[in-house]
């Protein structure tokens, strides 16, 4: 399988939508929007992304779109945030798109936030290099609940 990143196309975007209204990844990734259903609100923070200094990525698979994988944030405070499409679990995606991105953004250093459960998202961070720097709560929407999270660095 080879994985690639480009640039997000506008025809994306209704796959990006479908992909982060799936429940099990919903929940997952916890910290999501107040109300991921809303394709106005969806289509605004994309547009503003887009628009912005982010590095913004399609993830595509044999040439398919699988994901999205991003680097956006302020200088010196830049962070991570991935998604793969839930019928491509577990294949290494997201190792291997996070690889491509850091190869592309050579800015140190990059922070990441995870749910402390999503064992997955801690998991393909530390095979990137992230360390776990820091542990805070914070109101998870799609858990309706205060969850522990942990603060990752990539040092240079
Ligand atoms: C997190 C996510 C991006 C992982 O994508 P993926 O393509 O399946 O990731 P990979 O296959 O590259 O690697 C996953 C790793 O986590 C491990 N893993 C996955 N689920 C796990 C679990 N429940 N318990 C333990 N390990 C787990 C896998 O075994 C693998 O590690 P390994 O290579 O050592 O075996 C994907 O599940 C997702 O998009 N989730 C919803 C959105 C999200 O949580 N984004 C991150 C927000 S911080």
């Amino acid at each position: 399988m080879e994985i690639a990143l480009r640039p997000v196309h506008d025809s994306d975007l209704p796959v990006f939508y479908r992909q982060m209204n799936d429940p099990e990844s919903l929940r997952m990734a916890a910290f999501t929007p107040k109300d991921p259903a809303d394709r106005d609100a969806f289509d605004a923070h994309w547009q503003r992304i887009r628009a912005s200094s982010a590095v913004v990525r399609a993830i595509l698979a044999d040439g398919d779109v699988v994901g999205s994988a991003s680097v956006y944030g302020e200088p010196g405070e830049r962070e991570v945030t991935y998604w793969v499409d839930r019928s491509h679990w577990g294949r290494g995606i997201a190792t291997a798109a996070l690889r491509a991105l850091l190869a592309e953004v050579p800015e140190r250093p990059l922070y990441a936030r995870a749910a402390d459960d999503n064992t997955g998202s801690r998991r393909v961070l530390e095979k990137c290099g992230f360390r776990v720097t820091a542990r805070a709560t914070g109101y998870a929407q799609a858990r309706g609940a205060e969850i522990d999270e942990v603060v990752l660095v990539l040092e240079g």
